[in-house]
């Protein structure tokens, strides 16, 4: 199957296209482009996040790389035998992902970190075709409630019947859903997620497979 990415100049949201235009002019030599996914199509955990970091993702291309929003999550995927190297915040630091992914909902940054509705959704066929091409997919751990309810919309789900909460659970036939609080510097920051809570987080995902 061909995996529908975006295109470089992908023009379908014309605010997240402009801003990254803008950026191209800002900062010539940074990556400034629809962020790809991160790991193999054949993995059984797949990682959503929101979107790329303006000085993160957006700027190296890889999702979670180069701001702070990695310092948490790369080193637990280590921890738990999902990825092996040092997290350095650089593509090339080496890091690879074992049996695991990451995506976000929407694959270009937005103007403070805020997508709306409409690009979220214009987004979401992205994810769809990613999840419907993961064939081994068990796992999703929706960092934040954006992504959650675009994964539960991606898998058809009523967004009335799965709440978004810290460590919940969601049986979706073969694929279980397991949400936790993004891994944001404000919310580690804040003490709203700590690395215990998103720990227990990663044990519940090995407990699922
Ligand atoms: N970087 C990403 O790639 N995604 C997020 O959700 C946050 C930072």
């Amino acid at each position: 199957m061909n995996l529908a990415v975006p295109d470089k100049d992908c023009s379908l949201c014309p605010r997240l296209k402009g801003f990254i235009d803008d950026n191209r002019i800002k900062f010539p030599d940074k990556f400034n482009a629809p962020v790809p996914s991160f790991g193999s199509i054949d993995a059984r955990l797949l990682v959503v996040g929101l979107a790329p970091g303006l000085k993160g993702a957006n700027f190296t291309g890889r999702p979670f790389t180069g701001d702070y929003a990695g310092d948490l999550l790369y080193p637990t995927l280590v921890k738990f035998g999902f990825a092996k190297g040092v997290f350095a915040g650089h593509p090339d630091d080496g890091v690879e992902l074992l049996d695991a992914r990451i995506t976000n909902a929407v694959r270009c940054v937005p103007p403070e970190n805020k997508p709306t509705g409409e690009e979220i959704n214009t987004c979401r066929p992205f994810l769809i075709d990613e999840i419907a091409a993961m064939k081994n997919l068990k796992v999703i751990l929706c960092l934040g409630l954006i992504s959650h309810n675009s994964v539960l919309k991606t898998l058809g789900e009523k967004l009335s019947a799965h709440k978004f909460s810290h460590a919940a659970q969601h049986d979706i036939g073969d694929i279980i859903v397991i949400d936790s609080y993004h891994c944001s510097r404000y919310n580690t920051n804040t003490g709203r997620l700590t690395t215990e809570m998103f720990e227990d987080v990663f044990a519940q995902i090995k407990a699922a497979f």
